[in-house]
This record gives structure tokens, C-alpha cells and sequence, in this order.
């Protein structure tokens, strides 16, 4: 086996072979067997060999370097284009730790499955270690992790997403902490095979996690959250149970801040299910007048108790991991201006001009394309010639709408919580949580349409608590639970907590709040709420804007509309309460009584109307 990146002894820095790292790398490759091993140091000119190695491979097309410099599009197996929920494990010592939104094993029995799964599984390919760090290095908010991948398109992509490389390896040799994650695309090539341009395992793939002794092993998949394992896995999976140990929060959200034309700041967190418009909310332009968001994070974001008894965020991600479709000038400028160069496109259309394009980019699909799959297309195919979860993987500095204290290690201090998912129905435009509790409660019972971010039912409404179904390392009531303690903290000040709904539609299907640079508007109103505006009225639901409250001046929505977005209808909600009665009734006793209580109250505040 052929050691490289390393020392001439074959181990890299100062690292001798008692050290834990050395000991487990020792013992993946025991496990697996690959030809060879890569200790990855995260430099350009290393960067530039993988890609050169990923081109020649067929897996990277060069993009043409006078419309996207140093770029790349990667096509999928088909089979392989999404996160895969039903193959993501929980594997606690009992159950009900797992909860009944997770798949669960015992661990002893998955520890069995995974070495028979990854016995030789790396075999005639080289096993890259990746150090990394998630958050700015050595932040006291930040954590760090140590990837085994025999995927070198997983490397490219880490090193964008994460601090990847020397400087987080060293931080690990000095704190002596890290999680261990490992994973294979699960091909193995025998002497002689040819190597195919996407390598996985169409039939067998394996999402697992033991959020115990906080280790993570991938196997069978290439794509996105599945085996860029800083993302969900770590950063959400493994850190939610983290966080619920240390008294922290590990979530599914973006960050922004937002300055009011007077110069005044405040800090936003969202929730948001996956392709339900975090990234789009973390660059947003605003249509009000002298406004400005800037982003900190576009999807995950870890937060802490300060000295000041606030809470404080930082994005432990370096990368935007977007989707493509639906992004273009008109929605989202600020993510297309990012994409200038030195970007990874997967599942995207190729143009004749050799640069990619998907539905959304421009108002006009081009003349021809070769899609997703590798065919010819043509506007009269038919078919998308992009994937409806195709992505992007890009530098979050290249971001034009970055904020300048995006890496800042102590983090930004939070002032309020959006959450929010996709319903055509029944839940308004905005509403405020009444106070801490029954914002838990309206994270609680968050529901959405499912989206093409996951192979399953896209438009399927499934309870979606604090976007973190598919990512809660735990049983959920527990973190419920842990959420209602954060509120309890002596000397809290804690944010308000806001539920939102870009996605209301009327009978045509139409959606009737225009959105995007639009939720500008909602975010004033909230800004305005934290600075202690008085302007809500008080329903059943929640604090609503008080009449005028909302500035919709020149916004394209008719006071029909309007009145719609708002509009809360009882018999719904009587209905949507019934709902809800079973969603907790699937979390048995670990249920928080307190939410218990908040379900009654909503059914009491309807009987009494
Ligand atoms: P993940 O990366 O999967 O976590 O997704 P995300 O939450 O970051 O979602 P993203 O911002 O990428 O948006 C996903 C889809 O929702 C895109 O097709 C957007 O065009 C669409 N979208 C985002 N914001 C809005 C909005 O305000 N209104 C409407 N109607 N669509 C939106
Ligand atoms: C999501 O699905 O929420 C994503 C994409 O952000 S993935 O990294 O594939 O999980
Ligand atoms: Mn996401």
C-alpha cells in the first residue's frame, strides 16, 4: 500500500503510530483495504491533482474556463441524487433514544452488517483522510472531524463545505478530539475492472450514525448530506445529541443579520425543511428600501449560551451545498453572482458553450442541452434537464452578501427564531410565539410538503418539528425537551420564536405571497417586534401582525390576498388539531407535558372563539 501526503515514515506530521488517529486510520484500512492512502492536507495544488484525477476519470466535466473559471459538473447514477431517509440509522443502546422519527438498530448488530459491508470495500481504490473543522478553527462554538473516504469528488466537495486540511489535522493532534466518520461508495474494483464515472452502490446503501460514542459510517453513496459527512451526519446528527448533552443547540437553519435603515442590528436564525428556502432567505436582497440582510450561514447553525446569557450562532459550514433549480437572478441574485467560478455542480445541464444551466437560471431553457443523464435535450423533450435536487457546491466567501463577521469564532448573538415549512393551507403568512414554551410548541408541530431533497413523496405533508425530522441525532420529544430547558437557563435571553409560511396557495394553486426578496417585509416586522413594537394582535395561534403592520407598499399581492395569508380558519385548525393529537400521541410518555398543555390551550383559545 503506497502512503502519500504524509511524512516519509507514511504518517503525517508529528503524529506517532500510538495516536488515536493513527490507530483508527490503521484499522480502517485493515477493514477496508484500499491500494493505497492519502493523508489530505487540503492545498490547492492538491485540490487541482484530484480534480485533474476526477476529469480523467470521466466523474468531473471542465467546465469552459471564460464562463466559469475552475469549475466542474458531476452527473449521478441515477439511483444515487438525494439524501435516502429510509436508509439513515440511529443506532443508541435503546430505542426509545432513537425515537419513533428515526430508524434505529442495535448497535452491536449494525457494527456486525457495517464490517461485513465495508470488508475489502475500498479495495483497487486510495482511502483519503480528511481532517476538518466545523466552524472557524479552534472557535469555542466549533468541533472537529476526520472523514475516510475512497471518494475523491467527496474530498473536492469537503474542501469547500469545511476548514479542511493541515491546519484542522493539527488542531486535532493538539486537542486530541475528533469524530470519526467513515465512508465508501461501496464499489470495490478487482484487478482489471474499469472504474464507472459516478461509483455506488445503486442497491445497498447504509446512513449510519451511533450518536453515543459519536461515530458515523456512510456506505453505498456519493451524494450531498449522504456522504459529505461534515453536513447532516456531523454538524446536525451526531452534534444534536452533542448539544443536548452540553446544553447547547446543533440546528437546521440559516443566519442572517439584518440592519434596519437606521443602522440598527439584529441576528437571525430560520428553520426551514430542506429546499424550502433557507439559502434563498440567507442572501436575500430586500425590496424595502435602505434594508440589508447579510448571511452568515445557509443551512446549519450551532448555537451557544454567552457570558451575556444570549444566545450565540455560528455556521460551522464554510460552503454553500444549494440547490440549483428555481435559483437565478430574478430569485436569488446573490447565489448566482457566487457562482462566478471555483464551484462543483452536480445533477446540472450541460450547454453547448460548455457551462451549466437548469430550470430557473434564465427565463428561457437554450436551444440544446445534454442533461442530467448524459442525453441530448431539447425544450420539446419533456423532461427536466436538470434534477429537481441538482446542486451546487460553493465557496461561501465568493458570497457578495457575506457578512464580515461570518467567521468570527465567538459567533453572533440571536434575537429571534424563524421556523418554517411548505403549506398550501390553513397556516398564516407570519405569527409570534406568545413566549419561549409555545414557541417549542410551534417548532413542535411544523409541518411540510415534501420536497425532492429526499428520495421519497415530494408534496407529501408530513410534521416536520424544527425541520430536524430527517437530522435529530435523538428521540425527538426528548429534544423538544431539551428546547424547553434552553428556555429555563437562569439569565437567559432568549430570542423570540416566529413560525412563517411562504407557501400559502389559493384554489389555483397559485402561490399567493410572492416571496423571496418579499420575506423582506416579514423580516421588518419581526425586527421591529424584537425591538419592542407593539404592533401584533393576539389570536388562538399566535401574535399577528396588527392591521397596517405588515408594509406591503409596492408589493405585487392584492388585499384579497392579503386577507387570505392571514386568515385562520377554524374548522381547519379543529382539524389540524387532531392531527397534531396524533403526531405527540407516536412520542408516548417521553411527550413534555408542557406541550401537552400548549395543545389543550390552542383547542381551548378555538372552543372559546
Ligand atoms: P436545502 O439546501 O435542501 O436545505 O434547501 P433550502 O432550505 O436552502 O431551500 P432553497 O433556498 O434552496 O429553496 C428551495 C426551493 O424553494 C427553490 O426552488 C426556491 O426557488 C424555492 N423558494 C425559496 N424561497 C421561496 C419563497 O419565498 N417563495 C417560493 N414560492 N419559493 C421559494
Ligand atoms: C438538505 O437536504 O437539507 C440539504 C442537502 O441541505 S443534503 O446535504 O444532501 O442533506
Ligand atoms: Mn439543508
Amino acid at each position: 500500500m503506497t502512503i502519500t501526503g504524509a511524512t516519509a515514515e507514511g504518517l503525517p506530521l508529528n503524529l506517532d503510530v500510538e495516536h488515536r488517529v493513527v490507530r483508527w486510520v490503521s484499522e480502517v484500512a485493515a477493514l477496508t483495504t484500499p491500494d493505497a492512502v492519502h493523508w489530505v492536507d487540503g492545498s490547492a495544488e492538491e485540490n487541482e491533482r484530484l480534480c485533474q484525477l476526477l476529469v480523467a476519470h470521466g466523474t468531473f466535466i471542465h467546465l469552459n474556463e471564460d464562463l466559469r473559471p475552475n469549475s466542474y459538473l458531476a452527473r449521478s447514477d441515477p439511483s444515487d441524487v438525494a439524501r435516502v431517509e429510509d436508509r439513515t440509522f440511529i443506532c443508541s443502546e435503546k430505542e426509545e433514544d432513537a425515537g419513533p422519527t428515526n430508524n434505529w438498530r442495535a448497535p452491536a448488530e449494525m457494527r456486525e452488517t457495517l464490517k461485513g459491508l465495508f470488508r475489502g470495500s475500498m479495495r483497487g481504490r486510495t482511502m483519503y483522510v480528511i481532517p476538518f473543522s466545523m466552524g472557524p478553527v479552534g472557535s469555542p462554538i466549533g468541533r472537529l472531524g476526520l472523514e475516510i473516504t475512497d471518494s475523491a469528488y467527496v474530498v473536492v466537495n469537503m474542501r469547500i463545505m469545511t476548514r479542511m486540511g493541515s491546519a484542522a489535522l493539527d488542531e486535532i493532534i493538539r486537542t486530541g478530539e475528533f469524530v470519526p466518520a467513515v465512508h465508501s461508495v461501496g464499489k470495490p474494483l478487482a484487478p482489471g475492472d474499469k472504474d464507472v464515472a459516478w461509483p455506488c452502490d445503486p442497491d445497498m446503501k447504509y446512513i449510519v450514525h451511533f450518536p453515543e460514542s459519536r461515530e458515523i459510517w456512510s456506505y453505498g453513496s456519493g451524494y450531498g448530506g449522504n456522504a459529505l459527512l461534515g453536513k447532516k451526519c456531523f454538524a446536525l446528527r451526531i452534534a444534536s445529541a452533542i448539544a443536548r448533552d452540553e446544553g447547547w443547540l446543533a440546528e437546521h437553519m440559516l443566519i442572517i443579520k439584518v440592519t434596519s435603515p437606521s443602522g440598527e442590528v439584529k441576528h437571525m436564525a430560520g428553520a426551514f425543511p430542506s429546499a424550502c428556502g433557507k439559502t434563498n432567505l440567507a442572501m436575500l436582497e430586500p425590496t424595502l428600501p435602505d434594508w440589508r440582510v447579510e448571511t452568515i450561514g445557509d443551512d446549519i447553525c450551532w448555537m451557544k449560551f454567552g457570558s451575556d446569557g444570549r444566545l450565540h450562532a455560528i455556521n460551522p459550514e464554510a460552503g454553500f451545498f444549494g440547490v440549483a433549480p428555481g435559483t437565478g437572478m430574478l430569485t436569488n441574485a446573490n447565489a448566482i453572482r457566487t457562482l462566478y467560478a471555483n464551484c462543483i455542480y452536480t445533477n446540472c445541464a450541460l450547454t453547448d458553450e460548455g457551462d451549466v444551466w437548469w430550470e430557473g437560471l434564465t427565463k428561457e431553457a437554450p436551444a440544446h442541452l445534454i442533461d442530467w443523464t448524459g442525453q441530448d435535450w431539447t425544450p420539446e423533450s419533456g423532461r427536466v434537464a436538470a434534477h429537481a435536487n441538482a446542486r451546487f457546491t460553493a465557496p461561501a466567501a465568493q458570497d457578495p452578501a457575506i457578512s464580515a463577521d461570518w467567521e468570527d469564532p465567538a459567533g453572533v448573538a440571536i434575537d429571534a427564531i424563524m421556523l418554517g415549512g411548505r403549506r398550501a393551507t390553513t397556516v398564516p403568512l407570519v405569527r409570534e410565539g406568545f413566549n419561549w414554551e409555545h414557541g417549542v410548541f410551534l417548532g413542535s408541530i411544523m409541518s411540510s410538503e415534501m420536497t425532492a431533497a429526499a428520495v421519497g413523496t415530494v408534496g407529501k405533508l408530513r410534521f416536520d418539528p424544527f425541520a430536524m425530522v430527517p437530522f435529530c441525532g435523538y428521540n425527538m420529544a426528548d429534544y423538544w425537551g431539551h428546547w424547553l430547558q434552553i428556555g429555563q437557563k437562569a439569565g437567559a435571553q432568549l430570542p423570540r420564536i416566529y413560525l412563517v409560511n411562504w407557501f400559502r396557495k389559493d384554489e389555483s394553486g397559485r402561490f399567493m405571497w410572492p416571496g423571496y426578496a418579499d420575506n423582506s417585509r416579514v423580516i421588518e416586522w419581526i425586527f421591529g417586534r424584537c425591538s419592542g413594537e407593539d404592533d401584533a394582535v393576539e389570536t388562538p395561534i399566535g401574535l399577528l401582525p396588527a392591521p397596517g403592520a405588515l408594509d406591503t407598499s409596492g408589493v405585487d399581492v392584492t388585499a384579497a390576498d392579503l386577507a387570505a395569508l392571514f386568515a385562520i380558519d377554524p374548522a381547519a385548525w379543529v382539524a389540524e388539531a387532531d392531527a397534531i393529537e396524533e403526531h405527540y400521541a407516536r412520542f408516548g410518555s417521553k411527550l413534555p407535558p408542557a406541550l401537552i398543555r400548549q395543545l389543550a390551550d390552542l383547542k381551548d383559545g378555538f372552543a372559546r372563539a
